[in-house]
């Protein structure tokens, strides 16, 4: 497999007078205004409601739930429990591995997408046709765990952190079939949840000297079910709402909770996987801790019945296995969201 080489020493190396081509990005969207409205932010959801509170409490955030997944297909989620020290040294521990001399680093490459170790830097550096300014490494966490083995504490931190993820976004899912008129386990049993695949997707934007003609991570909709996200504090991470694209600034000790295609599949398109991309910038060194929540590998993922009338509501999209809908995403067959009426 061909050598994919990290951006951070790229980026350390001085010398570096301009953007190499191989990185730039031509921004379609960029021209389109950021908004500034405040009226215009992301809804916050306190979930402590959701796990603690009597129904009478719960039912006022189960509705603030549906508009949040219909209207943004995102929110921040608050008082979740998930320690902030935990989430601190996730990203301590990453930048950590991100330092590791490049050849320790190697091991982790990978040959294959679906390798449940990988450390790259595009989503398919085989495939892509521009290098993005950032450095990532994935891993599944569950049904199986797997993880890097060094630097010291990383396997301990990352299982610690994908086991309270996880509980969080039971609870969210829970909430959300509610939220749809369906019963609380209806997307757990839909989406064979117990073996649903879990990934942590770290992600270290170095600082870049030219931001503008460079791009993170460009536009995309996650696939799965569910994504929380931490970050280290520095903006960069955008999301689009009615066409403009809006900066997520979380909120401290939030995460950053956002909808995946395979929602949008199984509502039949009633919540949307939301538009997301992550800048680079000239300033600061971004990290992010994304943890992508989906159904088993196995499950053929369809818009529920209660969704579909075959006159006034037809399935929007096609009947395909998580596992296959993913390969074709990182093979760049696909985009995202599998509709009924996309070409192959
Ligand atoms: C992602 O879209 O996978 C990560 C976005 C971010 O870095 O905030
Ligand atoms: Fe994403």
């Amino acid at each position: 497999p061909p050598k994919i080489t990290s951006v951070k020493p790229l980026a350390e190396s001085t010398g570096l007078s301009s953007l190499p081509s191989i990185y730039t990005f031509t921004h379609n969207l960029h021209d389109e205004p950021i908004s500034d409205d405040p009226e215009e932010s992301i809804p916050i959801i306190d979930v402590s409601l959701l796990v603690s509170g009597s129904p009478e409490e719960q039912s006022p955030v189960i509705h603030q739930l549906n508009k949040a997944c219909s209207d943004w297909g995102c929110f921040m989620v608050i008082n979740h429990g998930v320690p902030e020290s935990l989430t601190k040294a996730m990203i301590e521990v990453f930048q950590e591995f991100c330092n590791l001399p490049e050849e320790e680093k190697q091991e982790f490459h990978g040959n294959h997408v679906m390798d449940p170790i990988r450390c790259s830097t595009g989503f398919n550096p085989s495939v892509d046709k521009v290098n993005l300014w950032r450095d990532h490494l994935k891993f599944y966490t569950y049904p199986e765990f797997h993880s890097p083995n060094k630097p010291v504490g990383f396997s301990e931190i990352a299982l610690e952190l994908s086991k309270r993820n996880r509980e969080v976004a039971i609870v969210i899912l829970k909430a959300i079939s509610k939220s749809l008129g369906l019963e609380e386990s209806y997307i757990e049993k839909a989406s064979n949840f117990e073996l649903g695949l879990q990934i942590l997707a770290a992600n270290f934007y170095p600082v870049c000297l030219e931001p503008e003609r460079a791009i993170g991570i460009p536009p995309h909709s996650d696939h799965g079910l569910l994504t929380l996200l931490v970050d280290n504090g520095i903006s960069g991470l955008q999301i689009q709402h009615k066409g403009k694209w809006i900066n997520v600034n979380l909120l401290p000790n939030a995460l950053f909770a956002h909808i995946g295609d395979h929602l949008e599949i199984l509502s039949n398109g009633k919540y949307k996987g939301v538009l997301h991309q992550a800048l680079a910038n000239d300033k600061a060194t971004r990290i992010s801790v994304a943890m992508p929540h989906g159904p088993s590998l196995d499950t053929v993922i369809r818009p529920a019945p209660e969704f579909v009338d075959n006159e006034s509501h037809p399935p929007k999209y096609i009947e395909i296995t998580y596992k296959e809908y993913v390969k074709l995403l990182l093979s760049g067959k696909i985009c995202s969201k599998f509709r009924l009426d996309f070409e192959q």
